[in-house]
Parts: structure tokens; C-alpha cells; sequence
């Protein structure tokens, strides 16, 4: 079933795949693919026949981030936000496991949103990235929190500050990822690992899950605390010029 022509979904068995599907922008991310996915995840959520997430993008690209037309809207006085904010809540409060699969490119929401998946798979080109900062904004989708849980301290840091991409294998190496694979054994293997965890006894998968992820209240909090920063940058002059160069370069 298509939910919008840039964020496809399907059943797969017991698993609902949630594809990025706008390779002409590299997957960058539009309020309506925001609220298509944040859609998908509830009625998969809610569905007892779905055992597992699945988030996709396309050949050589996961996604350039949030569409940075979007974002200059917002910084030149539109409105916009919600549909981020209903995407992100849904994301990290997701009962059901979830596996992406990452080839190539992975911007600002691109990277942030494996924060919140129980297994990433990457292909070795895939370099993840947030130039939050070098854009004006500050880090999102919790990944203030998760990250440097995930990284450490300078790690995380040089991902979401200095702005340093991370290579698949050093991602790897850092606990950022699950696994390395060649680009046309990836979806194979995504798919594999979520169909093996659709496998399981559903109960006991529910409860151990919650368990290693932990309580949800406190990166659900940071979401909003980080939102409150991120809305007030949007409007920012150094945001404001940083959004104008790309969309006027050459
Ligand atoms: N928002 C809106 N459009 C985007 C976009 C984004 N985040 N990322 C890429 N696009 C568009 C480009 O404007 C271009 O559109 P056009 O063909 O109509 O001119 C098209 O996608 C292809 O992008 P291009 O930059 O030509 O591809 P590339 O392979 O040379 O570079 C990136 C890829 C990801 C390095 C580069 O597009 C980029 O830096 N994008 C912005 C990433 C970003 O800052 N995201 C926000 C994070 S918070």
C-alpha cells in the first residue's frame, strides 16, 4: 500500500516495510513523509500481525536529512514542525522491534533515526552525519542523549557537534550499527535479521526489548527539550543563512 509517493509502504509477512522513496532529493525528508512514517509506525504498532518494523531507503541513499526547503520555511516564517515532532514520538516510542538498512548516504535525520532502531545494517560507503551545528540547529530525535550513550562522550561529540562523518565501519566498531554489508547483499539481510526477530515468541521479544532499551519518558523528554532549541534556531540568522546557501549554490 502507498501512504505517499515518497514514503512507500508494505507487508512483507510480518514485517512492515517503510521505504524512503525520493532518490530525486536524496530521501531528504518532507512534513508529508514525516507524517506518512509517523502513520505507518502506529498502524503497524497496532496491528498483530505486524512482528517487526522494516525502514528502508534506496541505492545509495538512506536520506540527505529533512528537506532543507522545509526548514526555510520555517526559518523565513512558515509554519512547520509538528509533523517532526509526531514523527519522532512515534519513532521512539515504537513497540515493535525495528531494522534499517543503510546504503550510501545518511544526513541529520538520516543518521538520528538508527538511535532508535534495535539493528542497523550498513553498507561499507555509507558514512552517517549531522552537521547540526554547521547548519545553526542543535541535535534532535534524542540523539543529544542517545548518542553519547551509544559513543561515548568525544565521539559523540565530533558526530553531532564538530560535525564529523562516521564511516559504516567505524560506526560499526562504535556500537552505532549492527553489522557491514555489501551493497547488493543489504536488503537480504535486513530482511533476514527482521524476519528472524518476527520469529520469535512475540511476548517474551516485547518485554526483553523494553528491557535493554530501557524506560522511554527520558529520551521522549530530551525530544521535547531538544525540539524547544530546535524550533527557536529554525528562525535563527545563522540558520536562516545556512538553509539560503544550499538552496541558491550552484
Ligand atoms: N533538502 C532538500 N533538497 C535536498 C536535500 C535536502 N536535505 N539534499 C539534497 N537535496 C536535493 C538537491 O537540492 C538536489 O536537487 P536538484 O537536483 O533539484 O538541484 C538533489 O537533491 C540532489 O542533491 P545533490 O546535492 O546534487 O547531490 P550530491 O550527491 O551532490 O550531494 C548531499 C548529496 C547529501 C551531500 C547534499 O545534497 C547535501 O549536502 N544535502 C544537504 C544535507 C543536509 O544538510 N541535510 C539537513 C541535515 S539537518
Amino acid at each position: 500500500m502507498a501512504v505517499n509517493d515518497h514514503v512507500t509502504t508494505e507487508r512483507r509477512g510480518a514485517l512492515q516495510v517503510i521505504r524512503l522513496n525520493r532518490p530525486e532529493k536524496k530521501n531528504a525528508i518532507t512534513r508529508a513523509m514525516y507524517a506518512a512514517m509517523a502513520a505507518a509506525l502506529k498502524a503497524g504498532d497496532a496491528d498483530d500481525e505486524v512482528r517487526c518494523h522494516v525502514i528502508l531507503g534506496r541505492e545509495g541513499v538512506f536520506s540527505a536529512g529533512n528537506d532543507l526547503a522545509d526548514f526555510l520555511a520555517v526559518a523565513t516564517g512558515g509554519e512547520g514542525g509538528q509533523e517532526v515532532y509526531d514523527f519522532l514520538l512515534a519513532l521512539a516510542n515504537a513497540e515493535k522491534p525495528l531494522v534499517s538498512g543503510v546504503d550510501g548516504i545518511a544526513v541529520g535525520i538520516g543518521t538520528t533515526i538508527h538511535l532508535h532502531c534495535d539493528l542497523t545494517l550498513a553498507t561499507p560507503g555509507t558514512v552517517f552525519s549531522t552537521p547540526f551545528v554547521d547548519l545553526g540547529l542543535v541535535p534532535e530525535a534524542g540523539s543529544s542523549l542517545i548518542a553519547p550513550m551509544i559513543l561515548g562522550h568525544q565521539r559523540a561529540f565530533a558526530l553531532l557537534a564538530l560535525g564529523q562523518g562516521l564511516p559504516a565501519a567505524e560506526a560499526k566498531t562504535a556500537g552505532l550499527i549492527h553489522a557491514v554489508v555489501e551493497p547488493d547483499a543489504l536488503e537480504g539481510a535486513v530482511f533476514a535479521a527482521a524476519e528472524a526477530l518476527a520469529a520469535k515468541p512475540p511476548e517474551a521479544l516485547r518485554i526483553a526489548r523494553d528491557l535493554i532499551r530501557g524506560p522511554r519518558e527520558a529520551v521522549v523528554a530530551r525530544i521535547q527539550e531538544e525540539a524547544t532549541h530546535f524550533r527557536a534556531r529554525l528562525k535563527s540568522d545563522e540558520a536562516r543563512q545556512a538553509f539560503m546557501a544550499f538552496m541558491s549554490r550552484k
